[in-house]
Parts: structure tokens; sequence; C-alpha cells
């Protein structure tokens, strides 16, 4: 039977132009300083998103956590969106590993305004933690791949500056943030004090994400790279990987998002399924499932399952299907009649 397999972007396999240029990088010692690959790769991704620095790091949640590690002080505390990655799905790393307090903050799309986030910030006095950081999620993966634009993110900017607090900018996928607005990268990372971004979701890499910052910012991380166990030998064998991703697989995101729109589409005619057509701006659909008809989601996921089409539970009445290269039109046909199968 073939599989459909919705569950993430992450499950992409190399192009055979990666493996090639895998098998064909230049490397050294990286903790040395010594991978031209890596070097290569990080000077690129530093022009891409206009910033004066980036270091390789093998995941987002390691980007994400140095980042916090070093924007927060042992002890505050770090606001972030209610449904976001690094609160939800980053195995509470900034407690375990920095000391951080989260403080999550419930917004529309996943996308907080000012207003949404300054009562939260914490004032000045001895009995409370202090705020430190703000982070933000573009795309937004569990509000369903919603978009952030420049009239979202700076008023946030502007409260930041003026509180005194770092924004960190989760951008996993800020390549399909850029792709669905038709800007450049750069132009969404302005004004954030560090950003992540991912090689290996719909930008097919097998690893490996890059965190972009100050110089002085950098130079730290490498440090806590290292302490957090990421520092890395010839890695230049994955850099090259995420070099050809860059160039080849950007332009490829608006089909993966045209996809996503036909079948949030399809799906909507469902009775018993509900999804918000404005979320439906990417990769990424959150589909609203009537448990009287399907059962809880995590029964329609195993349904599905067993009739090929594989999918991941957003909540326990909801799911989350992901388009990527790796499906096509057929599996969304698939997908499509497996679900009606399962209406009844
Ligand atoms: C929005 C977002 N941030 C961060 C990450 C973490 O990336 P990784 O799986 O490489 O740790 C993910 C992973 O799916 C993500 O969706």
């Amino acid at each position: 039977m073939k599989i459909a397999d919705f569950r993430s972007d992450t499950v992409t396999k190399p192009t055979p132009n990666m493996r090639r240029a895998m098998a064909e990088a230049e490397v050294g010692d990286d903790v040395y300083g010594e991978d031209p690959t890596l070097a290569k790769l990080e000077a690129r991704v530093a022009g891409l998103l206009d910033f004066p620095a980036a270091l390789f790091v093998p995941t987002g949640s390691m980007g994400n956590q140095i980042a916090l590690h070093l924007h927060a002080p042992r002890g505050s505390e770090v606001i972030l969106e209610a449904k976001g990655h690094a609160f939800h799905y980053e195995m509470s790393a900034m407690a375990s590993l920095s000391g951080l307090m989260p403080r999550p903050v419930a917004s529309a799309r996943g996308i907080p305004s000012a207003a949404d986030v300054a009562p939260w910030i914490r004032p000045d006095v001895s009995y409370m933690a202090r705020t430190a950081a703000i982070v933000l999620e573009n795309t937004h993966n569990f509000a369903g791949g919603t978009v952030a634009r420049r009239e979202h993110v700076d008023p946030i900017l502007e409260l930041a500056r003026a509180r005194g607090l770092k924004v960190h900018l989760d951008g996993a996928r800020l390549w399909n943030a850029a792709a669905a607005l038709g800007v450049s990268e750069a132009s969404l990372a302005a004004g954030f004090d560090s950003v992540m971004v991912c090689f290996s979701k719909g930008l097919r890499a097998p690893v490996g994400s890059a965190l972009l910052g100050s110089v002085a910012f950098i130079h730290e991380a490498r440090r806590v790279r290292k302490m957090f166990g990421g520092g890395m030998r010839q890695a230049g064998v994955l850099g090259a990987a995420a070099l050809v991703a860059l160039d080849e697989e950007r332009a490829r995101l608006v089909e993966d998002h045209a996809r996503a729109k036909r079948l949030a589409d399809r799906l909507a005619e469902i009775p018993g399924l509900c999804i918000d057509a404005a979320t439906v701006e990417t990769n990424i659909v959150i589909v609203g499932v009537d448990v009287d008809r399907f059962g809880p989601a995590p029964t329609l996921v195993a349904k599905l399952g067993s009739a090929g089409v594989k999918i991941n539970a957003a909540g326990p009445c909801s799911v989350r299907l992901v388009t990527h290269a790796d499906v096509d039109d057929t599996d969304v046909e698939h997908c499509v009649t497996a679900f009606r199968g399962l209406a009844g």
C-alpha cells in the first residue's frame, strides 16, 4: 500500500543533488573553526537574512534554546505564544537548561498583538520575576502555518525596545512565510535580536538549522552550542545539503502552499470536519474534528494510518496535515478519499 505521509515537512528525504553535495563536501573540524563548507553556509544564510553573523546548529530546538539562554538571565520570564513550539515541544528545555519561566500568551492565529503581550510584561518590583525576552514564531506551526507580516511584528518589537526586552524569532519556516508573501526572508527578519531558521523542514535538507544575530551574540552562541553538546566536527557534510536547500528549494515552497490550500478546500467539504480557511496560508492545515462522527483525534489518526494516510493529532479534537515535496496530488486524493470513507 502506498503511504501518503502528511505528518510533517520534516519527513522529506534529501534530494539527489543534496546527496551528491554531501559526498563531495570539503570538510574540517568545526569545533576548531576549520570547516570551509559550514563557514560558507553561515556566510550565505547571514547574507540572505541580512544579519551580521550566523551559526549552524543541529536542530531548530537547539537554536531556540541557545538564543533564550543568552537573552534571558536565570530566573527570568520569557513570553511565548501559547501554542508555540518553544513552549510545547522543546521538552521544557528553557526551564531545565537555562532556569527560565515560560509565560504563554494566547493569541488569534498564533500571532500575538502588542496588546496581547503588554499586560504580561512584569513591572520592576521586588516581588516578581523579571521579564527578559519575547519569542515570536513565523510561520506559526500549530496555528496552521500562519504568516506574521511586518504590521504584526513591528508593534511588538517597538514594545520590546521600550521595555528593554530581547525578541527572538523562531523562523523554522520563515522560508514559507517569505514565499507566501512574495517578500525576502530578510524583510521579515529585520529588527529581531536573533532568528532561528531550519533547513530540514520544507527545504528538505536532512539535518540542520541556523541561529542568526550580532557578531558578539553568535560568538557567545558558539560557546553555548558546545555546552549544550552541539559542537560538531566535519559537519560540512550536513552544511553542503543545507546550501543546496537554500539554492534549490525555496522557490518550490509555493507549490506546497497551493497543495495545502487544495487539500483544505476538499476536506472542508466533508461533513464533520472544520477548517478555518483564513489560517491556510502556507503548507499546514489544522482540521477541527467532530468526535461524534470520527472519534477523538488519536482514534482518527490510527484509522487513517490503517488506510495508508499518516497525519498527526494537534489536540483532542483536531488534527494537523502538512504538505511538502514528498506528497503529490495523488496523495491529496488518497487522503481526501480516506477521510470521506470515515465520515460515513
Ligand atoms: C516552529 C518550529 N520551531 C522549532 C522547531 C524545532 O526544530 P527541530 O525539530 O529541528 O528541533 C520546529 C520543529 O518542527 C518547529 O515546527
